[in-house]
Parts: structure tokens; C-alpha cells; sequence
């Protein structure tokens, strides 16, 4: 590859990210179908690329043979191939027990081997060349997520003709953590191939500008990076965000109220209905909300009969250990708090380890009263803007851990700190006991920003910045 001369694609806007937003998944007759990938990732990116009408280049999912480009939506989509071996080495283990943990404040240990090294190296270099065939002479190529943090110097490389984005959708930790990545330089260097590099909160692009100035003894001014070469590349927060319309558009249908009527009914008609819905994955917060909760049940401060918990979780990551434990740990907790305080036709927890269709999501997000989300370390945390979109007659209460991104955005909900465990169980009970004038108030004050910072927003001031003026 590295002789291949620049060959020119068609597409003139291209993204780049581990998944495609569709897996390639057997129906139940064995024949191939796709269904939506999962992730706050996919969620924010394709009602941008249904508007430009680019090319997504991503692995869909499984380790058959990579399917011929398609197009789906206006969607160019181009699936890029793993091995098994691969999708051991490099997805769950240097992106998913490496860099993961390390990038969410070591929450898990980080796992450092030198074999996942070598093959997040091959696999981004297989990126990198795919984004080449398929961009346009000067085309915007936008490279996502901390998978792929090679992808933009091996492009450059490549294609020196292209402006190139990167946008990372999870925390980036100060030195004092990234320090320890044994290819620390090596990542620094791949994201610097970018002409603009984009993180969820300012703290992050300030950890990066440090960095480059600790780890490589580079000069950095206000939000520029000076390379040795005399590039100049910038990096700076851009708070990523949801289809707030879209969503909203959803929860407004009367069959969406219907089927929130059945859930509360079907859960044994609480007087409060409290919700949590993620990935399960051990940043999130979940065990901790759960024990918290069966703790106010415990003392009998909240009765069962004035609050219920709904947990949805979808699978994810299975086959490593951290989230092998996790699910231990969650099932086994939801299991003791409805053996002590459920009864027939009225659990204390309905648990759900499995993904919905965002019709149903919508309904849960109106079915509760307040939605708990208490991640210990969270990029931004899009379900916390997907429970504010829903609640359009400004109802309902949202319990935020401040470790997420949007606690930046959202001062008026309840903040936690998720490692309080007295501090989490007093904010559960004032917020299902928050009079409704309260409540309206702090929701119409968070609906005001969501409107007015949607993903169309975010895409169009990270483009603007990538391909607008670059001088400051
Ligand atoms: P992450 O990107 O870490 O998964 P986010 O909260 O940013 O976290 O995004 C999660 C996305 O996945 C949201 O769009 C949410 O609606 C979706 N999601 C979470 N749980 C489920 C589920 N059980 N079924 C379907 N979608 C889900
Ligand atoms: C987060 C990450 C995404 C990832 C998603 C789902 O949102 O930032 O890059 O795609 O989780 O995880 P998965 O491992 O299933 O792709």
C-alpha cells in the first residue's frame, strides 16, 4: 500500500468510523439483514450524513466477508473487513480494554499488550487506505472516535490533497493517565495528521494541548498545535448533540402515549416511574444507581408502590472480561431487590438486557417520571438529551451525574456525584418528590438549550471551523 499513488475516488465528503450505522446481522431464516448499530456515535452521525449525502466507510459489524459498497439513505457505504484475530486484537482489545478504560479514568483497568498494538496499527493503516480510494481530489474526510486515532497522520500520508477532521467522542484524560499509554507519542502523532481536531468539552482539548507540549515538546497557542513541519493544527470543544426534532416528532404520536400508558400499567401502576437506559457497559453508572435505590428501599424511606425502576441495557461488548463481570454484578443486584421488595405483577426493578427501536425508547422516555443517569465518566451522554427531547409539555426530572459532557450543558438538572452513594439516594428522592412547578421550570430551561444546540448545529460548526478560514 504504501506504493499505491494517490488514486482519486468520487466522494466528496467522506466519514470515517469504526461502525457502519447499520450491523450486518442473520435473520431468523439465516439470510443477512441490517439492522442500526449501537451507540451515541451512530446516533448523532446519521442524521448528518442523510443531509450530506456522503460516503461512510466502517465494519458492519461481523467477521463474513465484508459486503460490496451500497448505498442506503443517499449513503454511500463502504464496509471495511475483520478478521476474527482482528476483531480480538484490535476492537476488543486495544480500542475496548485499552484505550477505553484508560480514556474513562481508569474506571477498569487497562489492559496494555503489544500484539493489540500491532494490530490497531494494521487495521488503522486498512482504514486510512479505504478513505483514500474512495475521497474525492481535495474531499473532507471526518475520521471519528478513539478506534481510529491513527487514521489521520496514514491518510495525510496518503493523501496530502484532502482536509482532514477528527472528531473524538470520549474523554480524553490529563497526562497524568495518558502518560502511562506505552504508545503515547504514537497516538499523539496519528491525531495530529488532522487539520482540526474536535473533543466534547473543553477540558479535553486543553488535556490534548498539553500534551503535545509534555509528550512531544511541541508549541501550542490558544487552541493551535505548531508542528515541526510548520503545519498548524487546531483543536477545541464541539458539545455533540442528538435529532432533537426527529426524536420529539416521536414522542408527540399518540400511539407513543399509548404505549407509555401500558408500560406504567404493565409494571403494576407506580406512583413514579424512574428510568435508566444504556449500553451496559461499567461506565455508566448503572450497579451504582441500582444499589442506591434498593438501599432507599432497604431503609424504607421510598416504598415500591411509590417508585419503580426501569433498567433497559443493551448488549455490548460482550466477550470482554470488564463487561462479563458487570453483568454479573448488575443481574445479580436486580435480582436481590426484587426477591426482597418485588411482588407478582409489580417489581421493584424491570430489568432488560436487550436494544429497542426508537419508537419504544421514546414511549419509555415518556412513561418516567425521572431518568437517572449516573455514568462515573461519560464523552457526553446522549440519553440524558433524548429524555429532555421527549418531554416537550416540559414534565419530568433528569438526575445527571457530573462526570457526563452534558452536565456541562444541562445546570438545571439534578447534578450527582455517582461515587456519593448518601449524596445519589437523597438527590433520587428529590427529584421523584420535586413539586411540578419546580420541575417545569428546570425542564423548559434545558429544552431551551437542546433546541438551540441540535446535531445539525454541532456538524455545521465542526465543518465550518475544518473548511471554513482556518486562521484564527
Ligand atoms: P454511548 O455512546 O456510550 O453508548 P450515549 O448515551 O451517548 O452513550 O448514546 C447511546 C445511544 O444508544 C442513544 O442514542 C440511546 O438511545 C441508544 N441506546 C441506549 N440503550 C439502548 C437500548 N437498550 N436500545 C436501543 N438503543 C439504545
Ligand atoms: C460509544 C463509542 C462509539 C461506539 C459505541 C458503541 O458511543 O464512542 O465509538 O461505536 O459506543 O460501541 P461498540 O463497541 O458497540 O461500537
Amino acid at each position: 500500500s504504501r506504493t499505491a499513488k494517490p488514486r482519486r475516488g468520487r466522494s466528496s465528503f467522506v466519514v470515517v468510523a469504526n461502525r457502519l450505522p447499520v450491523d450486518r446481522v442473520e435473520g431468523a431464516d439465516g439470510t443477512p439483514q441490517w439492522r442500526r448499530s449501537p451507540g451515541g456515535l451512530v446516533t448523532a452521525l446519521d442524521p448528518v450524513m442523510r443531509v450530506n449525502k456522503g460516503a461512510w466507510i466502517g465494519w458492519a459489524g461481523s467477521t463474513d466477508e465484508a459486503p460490496e459498497p451500497f448505498d442506503e439513505a443517499g449513503m454511500h457505504l463502504v464496509s471495511v473487513p475483520l478478521s476474527a484475530t482482528e476483531v480480538e486484537n484490535y476492537y476488543e482489545g486495544f480500542s475496548n480494554a485499552t484505550l477505553w478504560p484508560l480514556y474513562h479514568d481508569v474506571i477498569a483497568p487497562p489492559v496494555y499488550r503489544r500484539e493489540w498494538w500491532e494490530a490497531y496499527v494494521q487495521v488503522n493503516q486498512r482504514f486510512a487506505q479505504a478513505a483514500a480510494e474512495v475521497a474525492d481530489r481535495e474531499a473532507v474526510v471526518w475520521i471519528h472516535d478513539y478506534q481510529l486515532q491513527l487514521v489521520p497522520e496514514m491518510l495525510r500520508a496518503l493523501r496530502p490533497d484532502l482536509r482532514i477532521g477528527y472528531f473524538l467522542h470520549i474523554p480524553l484524560p490529563p497526562v497524568e493517565l495518558f502518560g502511562r499509554l506505552p504508545w503515547r507519542q504514537q497516538i499523539l502523532r496519528g491525531l495530529l495528521g488532522a487539520d482540526l481536531i474536535g473533543f466534547q468539552r473543553p477540558g479535553a482539548a486543553s488535556n490534548f494541548l498539553r500534551l503535545t507540549r509534555r509528550l512531544l515538546g511541541y508549541q501550542t497557542q490558544r487552541d493551535q498545535v505548531f508542528l515541526p513541519d510548520g503545519r498548524v493544527v487546531r483543536a477545541r470543544s464541539f458539545p455533540i448533540s442528538i435529532d432533537v426534532a426527529e426524536l420529539e416528532e416521536i414522542a408527540r404520536r399518540p400511539e407513543t402515549h399509548r404505549r407509555a400508558e401500558e408500560i406504567r400499567e404493565e409494571i403494576g401502576s407506580p406512583a413514579k416511574v424512574l428510568l435508566g437506559i444504556d449500553r451496559l457497559d461499567y461506565t455508566k453508572g448503572i450497579a451504582e444507581r441500582i444499589h442506591a435505590f434498593a438501599e432507599l428501599l432497604n431503609d424504607g424511606v421510598v416504598s415500591p408502590d411509590e417508585a419503580t425502576f426501569i433498567q433497559v441495557a443493551t448488549p455490548s461488548r460482550e466477550r470482554v472480561e470488564q463487561y462479563k463481570l458487570l453483568r454479573d454484578e448488575v443481574e445479580l443486584a436486580v435480582g436481590r431487590v426484587n426477591g426482597t421488595h418485588g411482588r407478582i405483577g409489580r417489581p421493584a426493578v424491570t430489568y432488560l438486557h436487550s436494544s429497542h427501536d426508537r419508537v419504544e425508547l421514546a414511549a419509555l422516555y415518556r412513561a418516567a417520571d425521572v431518568m437517572v443517569v449516573t455514568p462515573l465518566r461519560d464523552g457526553m451522554n446522549l440519553v440524558a438529551k433524548e429524555y429532555v427531547a421527549c418531554r416537550y409539555d416540559n414534565t419530568g426530572t433528569l438526575v445527571l451525574s457530573e462526570f457526563a459532557g452534558a452536565a456541562d450543558e444541562f445546570r438545571q438538572a439534578f447534578l450527582v456525584n455517582p461515587y456519593d452513594v448518601d449524596g445519589l439516594k437523597s438527590t433520587l428522592v428529590d427529584a421523584i418528590r420535586l413539586d411540578p412547578r419546580t420541575a417545569t421550570r428546570k425542564m423548559r430551561s434545558m429544552r431551551r438549550h437542546l433546541v438551540e444546540h441540535d446535531v445539525d448545529k454541532w456538524a455545521s460548526s465542526f465543518l465550518t471551523a475544518l473548511t471554513g478560514d482556518m486562521r484564527t
